[in-house]
């Protein structure tokens, strides 16, 4: 509901409320400039006095009026027709004439009526309403999806689109929802519908009606500072029974023009000075530095707007229509799938039809779709992602209070397999949670709950020969997340090591394609050639496989060739494949943006820990430490003679400061040792590095990663620090395999 809220009114109405941001971001600038133009007011006189000064500059001054913003107008007769002067706060001196400025006048009127009228006020009306809509379902979802409250500064993960959406979210939220719901207000009051109770007085019945008094000798007048002023209207000339008629930011009354005693005032009501209150929130009038803030956020609508038009268009994208899909009540296998970012449902469509191929009537639907009872299942298979602090996504967030109604058939047996991130700390936490109510539930289990690590095709096709054993029929699930758009990259050159050890290692560079030709649009929607940083992974399909094996990258583009560092795996398709190519051989591949695996900005020190392959993004991120930042480096191998990798480029590296400190752990030595080794003896120098805000980033093996973990659970414990505290700061990231 919530997000269906969030996202309906937010692409009927992105526009329109982008169009408003816009229009009153420029109109925050008015305040801005007049703060600056107009001259200060610290020693400014008092009404009688400026009004004495001004009506003894420019004859037959009919009214004075200040802004919010300070500045004064002094509006006079000129015998002709009415003309208005620009008047120096402090003095009282007339600066010249007065007009206001038209390109203000102009974004004004935009912003309240479009130029529309009666109508373009409503649809402004509506868009301030759709706009805090917007703002409070994007706060709860945000909230959500960031995993509580207390987590709403952490960094934000997920694709390009999906960090910038909550980090602009983040930063403009509050004075969106400010800016929206003064915007409504105020509407509401120009049309009648909230009463802003502004203070009229009645005129009085008895007046003095002698000969007018100097009129910097009237005593109601010098009671009131000019800052309080907002408009005194003089009496008719000539006409010794007028008044002045004075409106202050208190409210309303009259001055007698002979006596200077302040007649019938008649304070402002609540309703006046809440109107007058969320006025100036709203316009910054007399509150300059806020109407520059809530400008500032206004300027981030459009770009929500866009940011949040790509994130829906892709899930439609992703989110597959299931051929072949039974219905419940006849199925007897159900899938039931837990997704936010529609990934999972891709691997839900292949395990159904891998399913279905083999005779099965199978049902898939959300998690949030659980039905009371399935008469004909025998089996309920959930996937199911993970999000936030270890919660539920989108489609299965309201699965677990579904399953209180559930009645489960007695022979209905379920699996969990969880999709997820290891950088997580809270690791597929909801399959787990999935998996402990169905069992409360009474169902049994047919398999473990597994997991997927970053939608890895080849732990998902593990987990399929586990379940079509069970099934007594082999079950063969190749995943295809969407047919990648591969390029044909072209082997440079090559160098071995590890051969010695019995650990052959590649490092592969290959040429980059040539960048396409065509129209700057068609660059800027599929990109100019290959883009990549260090960290990012790179998709190659081997030939007779339709599932791309990932490796870490450890160029960038702009190094002019991609890099990456491969193990020979007995019986492996793809390293074995690779391993086989010489210079000048071909293979396709496509990259694949790792944004979440990368070092902060920032001056902080970064701690880098790899072994074997898991070296090349570390390396790549030492090649591009061109601020020399204080990088520390914990490499392990086997044998420093056969498998040190990049050793003469770290060397480089740590002449020119780039790399700060080298660490290396070689098992295959005497006394020999592995990079987990290492950390537990530099325990005190990693303390004073994480003391300093240092980032962690790990890549290599699971069971180096987990024994590097523990070591560094151990060294952090003085500072109440642990991996997973770190991790959920993203001060320590894994990219493990
Ligand atoms: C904002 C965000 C929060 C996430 N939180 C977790 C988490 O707490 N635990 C976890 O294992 N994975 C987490 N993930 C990773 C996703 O669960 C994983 O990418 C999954 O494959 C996404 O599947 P989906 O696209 O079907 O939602 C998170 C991803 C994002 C973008």
């Amino acid at each position: 509901m919530l997000r269906r809220l969030h996202s309906v009114p937010g692409l009927v109405a992105g526009l329109v409320v982008a169009f408003m941001a816009i229009t009153g971001a420029v109109l925050s600038l008015q305040p801005v400039l007049d703060r600056f133009s107009i001259p200060s007011t610290t020693n400014s006189i008092n009404v009688a006095a400026l009004s004495e000064i001004v009506s003894t500059k420019r004859g037959g001054v009919e009214r004075l009026v200040r802004s919010a913003s300070g500045a004064v107008t002094a509006y006079y007769d000129t015998g002709k027709g009415t003309a208005a002067a620009s008047i120096d706060p402090a003095t009282g001196a007339v600066l010249g004439d007065y007009s206001p400025s038209p390109f203000f006048a102009f974004f004004s009127e935009l912003h309240r009526s479009f130029f529309l009228g009666m109508n373009g006020r409503v649809v402004s009306g509506i868009s301030a309403l759709a706009m805090v809509v917007l703002a409070a379902s994007g706060l709860f979802l945000l909230i959500r999806r960031l995993g509580g409250w207390r987590r709403v500064l952490v960094a934000a993960k997920g694709t390009t689109s999906q960090r910038l959406h909550v980090e602009l979210s983040r930063m403009a939220i509050v004075g969106l929802v400010i800016s929206g719901l003064t915007g409504a207000y105020m509407s509401l009051t120009s049309f009648g519908l909230i009463n802003a109770g502004a203070a009229v007085s009645t005129f009085p019945s008895t007046v003095d009606g002698g000969a007018p008094a100097a009129i910097g000798s009237l005593a109601a007048l010098q009671t009131v500072p000019l800052a309080d002023l907002r408009e005194l209207r003089f009496p008719f000339p000539s006409d010794p029974t007028d008044v002045f008629t004075l409106t202050t930011a208190s409210g309303q009354g009259y001055v007698d023009q002979a006596t200077g005693r302040l007649l019938n005032f008649t304070p402002n009501s609540v309703g006046q000075s809440i109107y007058e209150t969320l006025y100036m929130l709203h316009t910054g009038q007399g509150l300059w530095w806020f109407g520059a803030i809530l400008g500032m956020a206004a300027l981030c609508v459009p770009a929500l707007a866009a940011t949040g038009g790509i994130i829906w268009w892709l899930r439609r994208r992703r989110q597959p229509r299931i051929a072949n899909n039974s219905r419940h009540s006849h199925a007897d296998t159900v899938i039931l799938v837990g997704s936010e970012g529609n990934s999972t449902w891709g691997f839900a469509d292949t395990l159904h039809q891998a399913l279905t191929a083999q005779g099965f009537l199978v049902h898939t639907g959300a998690m949030n779709e659980h039905a009371a009872n399935y008469p004909s299942a025998k089996r309920l298979l959930l996937l199911t992602s993970t999000y936030g602090d270890g919660a539920a996504p989108a489609s299965a967030n309201r699965f677990l209070a579904r399953l209180a109604h559930f009645k489960p058939p007695a022979d209905l047996s379920f699996a969990v397999l969880g999709f997820g991130d290891r950088s997580f700390s809270d690791y597929c936490r909801f399959a787990d949670v999935t998996a402990a109510a169905l069992s409360e539930a009474g169902l049994a289990q047919l398999l473990p709950v597994a997991t997927v690590d970053r939608q890895s095709a080849q732990a998902f096709a593990r987990w399929g020969q586990a379940l079509g054993a069970k099934l007594g029929n082999p079950l063969a699930l190749e995943h295809v997340a969407a047919p990648p758009r591969t390029q044909s990259l072209v082997l440079a050159a090559r160098t071995d090591f590890g051969i010695e050890v019995q650990a052959p290692i590649a490092v592969l560079r290959f040429e980059l394609p040539e960048a396409p030709q065509g129209h700057w649009w068609q660059s800027w929607i599929i990109g100019r050639g290959l883009s990549f940083e260090p960290g990012d992974l790179v998709g190659i399909m081997p030939p007779g496989s339709s599932v791309p094996r990932y490796y870490s990258v450890a160029s960038a583009s702009t190094d002019g060739a991609l890099e990456i560092c491969v193990r020979k795996q007995v019986g492996g398709l793809c390293s074995e494949f690779l391993h086989g190519l010489q210079p000048g051989d071909r293979v396709d591949g496509f990259v694949k943006a790792n944004p979440g695996f990368r070092p902060r900005t920032g001056k902080a020190p970064i701690v880098l820990i790899g072994a074997g392959t898991g070296i090349a993004p570390l390396a790549g991120f030492v090649r591009h430490n061109d601020r020399h930042r204080q990088m520390h480096l914990y490499f392990g191998g086997r044998d420093p003679d056969s498998d040190f990798l990049y050793r003469p480029f770290f060397g480089e590296a740590l002449g020119d400061g780039r790399l700060t400190r080298l660490v290396t752990a070689f098992s295959r030595l005497v006394g020999g040792r592995y990079v987990q080794d290492r950390i537990r003896e530099d325990a005190a120098a990693i303390r004073a590095l994480v003391t300093k805000g240092a980032q962690i980033i790990v890549c290599g093996g699971r069971q180096m990663a987990a024994g590097v973990a523990d070591e560094l659970n151990f060294a952090l414990g003085p500072l109440g620090e642990t991996v997973a505290s770190l991790k959920a700061d993203g001060r320590y990231l894994e990219d493990v395999y």
